[in-house]
């Protein structure tokens, strides 16, 4: 039997999943870390922290697979989007990473739609620019740090890095690539154009792979440090949106897979480059070969349910919150949450909204502001399935991610999106899409199609139930709370410390 391993590095770790050849979980490593703030509106961290973790998540996933890393037949990346690495022409990091989540750019995504032009962008690259991509980030390095620009040679994705030091070679995924707004999204390659009018040398732009293509083997080094085999095939992978598309399944036309982690996600794969006329969903190039995606990103999800309980209910689990929360009727009889607690980017790309409750009154307990959190975050959700399901028909929806685990949460969900949800995947459904990748790459399935045949785990199907039109009306509210409190957000930004 061979295995191969799927690597995730994300914001807070780096996860390595051993999976065997009929794609079956054996064993997933884990080592983490944290983020910086220096300053309001940035995160970043440091590439070096990626490959520390990931050299210590193979041994681990190894070690509890009882698994010779010589059986490791293929590897596959993914991990956090859009984050910008630079190093020089030695590969010495310049600087630290500026990540996915960081808001400081919104000059700079200014500066790129006068440049470009709005709908030159949008028609070239199937976007708009939003703080959270990587070509303002480049623009702002240019703009601010004269020092570090001068010595680069490399531009990569925090993934690439992970790549670099497994194989030292420079490449990056289409997936990812379309992120960083570089892309010309129906060729799924760079935009010279772009990279001209913004003046990116073409020089810093790795060369861009199709998910499953083998991009290098596991140099000498890496085996030393990893265990794995020098010379292991190591494939292009996808960014971690993308990668989870694989791991749900959400490989044909329609799927949706929503992931509500930190952030949520909406993700429906697509057989052409659909582009949203205003740029309000993502639209970027699938992990699969020859497919797209168009994508809806909230920034805090479950992050906003476990800020809350973090702040309020330190005291109690997450299942006696969530039981408070099952016993209040939907609606929370007149309280909404707005979910915008790390400013948002679908359907409002704003840095500076910010989260609320509105609607207080003192009959409201704990568990009614549990509940509209929950609530919130699911409006939050519906407000990207509306905008996908007028450019392209939904299929059903697959859903992972830390608020998959909770009954009421996806019942929630299913109600307010009032489309059948089921849970799909493992814990860990991106590090599992792109060990997919891998064994696809190395011919151990046919195709993306055929392993996720293999691969991927369904769930029981949760429909829509009787609130659905309570939440409707409820949503007409939340959907009025944005546009009404934009203004008062803006003005109190000032105030950030
Ligand atoms: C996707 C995105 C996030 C990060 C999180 O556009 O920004 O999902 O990739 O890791």
């Amino acid at each position: 039997m061979s295995y191969f391993i799927g690597i995730d590095s994300s914001t807070t770790a780096t996860k390595a999943l051993l999976m065997d050849d009929e794609g079956a979980v054996v064993a997933i490593g884990r080592s983490e870390y944290d983020f910086e703030t220096p300053r309001p509106l940035w995160s970043e961290q440091s590439p070096h922290l990626w490959w520390d973790a990931t050299v210590i998540a193979i041994r681990e996933a190894l070690e509890q697979g009882g698994i010779d890393g010589a059986a490791v037949a293929g590897i596959g990346l993914t991990g956090q989007m859009h984050g910008l690495v630079l190093l020089d022409d030695q590969g010495e990091v310049l600087r630290p990473s500026i990540l996915w989540n960081d808001q400081r750019t919104q000059a700079e995504c200014d500066e790129i739609r006068e440049r470009v032009g709005s709908q030159e962008l949008l028609t070239i690259t199937g976007n708009d620019a939003l703080t959270g991509f990587t070509a303002p980030k480049i623009l702002w390095v240019r703009n601010n740090e004269p020092d570090v620009t001068d010595r680069v040679a490399h531009v990569l994705l925090p993934k690439d890095y992970v790549r670099f030091r497994l194989t030292d070679t420079y490449a990056v995924d289409r997936a990812g690539g379309s992120g960083t707004i570089l892309f010309d999204l129906a060729s799924r390659d760079w935009s010279t154009e772009v990279a001209r009018i913004l003046d990116i040398p073409m020089e810093w732009l790795p060369p861009t792979f199709e998910g499953p293509d083998v991009t290098g083997v596991v140099t000498e080094e890496a085996s030393a440090l990893t265990g794995l085999r020098p010379g292991t095939p190591v494939v292009a992978g996808g960014g971690d949106q993308a990668a989870n598309g694989v791991g749900v399944g959400a490989v044909v036309p329609g799927v949706v897979a929503m992931s509500v982690g930190t952030s949520g996600v909406v993700f429906a794969a697509a057989d052409r480059p659909v582009v949203e006329p205003a740029g309000r969903l993502h639209a970027f190039c699938h992990a699969v070969p020859g497919m797209w995606h168009l994508m809806g990103v909230m920034l805090s999800a479950a992050g906003s349910y476990r800020w809350f309980k973090d702040t309020f209910a330190p005291g109690i689990t997450y299942d006696e919150l969530n039981n408070a929360a099952g016993t209040v009727p939907a609606g929370a009889e007149g309280l909404v949450f707005l979910p915008y607690l790390t400013g948002e980017r679908t359907p409002h790309p704003d840095p500076l909204a910010r989260g609320a409750f509105v609607g207080l009154t003192v009959r409201h307990r704990l568990g009614h502001m549990a509940r509209a959190v929950m609530e919130g975050v699911a409006f939050g959700l519906r407000d990207s399935v509306e905008l996908m399901a007028a450019e392209m028909e939904l299929g059903e929806v697959r859903v992972s991610g830390g608020g998959a685990s909770s009954d009421l949460w996806l019942r929630i969900i299913a109600d307010v999106i009032g489309l059948p949800v089921r849970v799909v995947g493992t814990a860990e459904s991106a590090a599992h899409g792109a060990a997919m990748l891998a064994a696809v790459g190395v011919g151990a399935f046919d195709s993306v199609g055929e392993a996720c045949e293999a691969a991927v785990d369904v769930g029981e199907i949760t429909e829509p139930g009787q609130d659905a039109a309570v939440y409707d009306e409820v949503y007409r509210v939340y959907r009025e709370l944005y546009p009404a409190l934009r203004e008062a957000f803006h003005r109190l930004s000032y105030l950030d410390t």
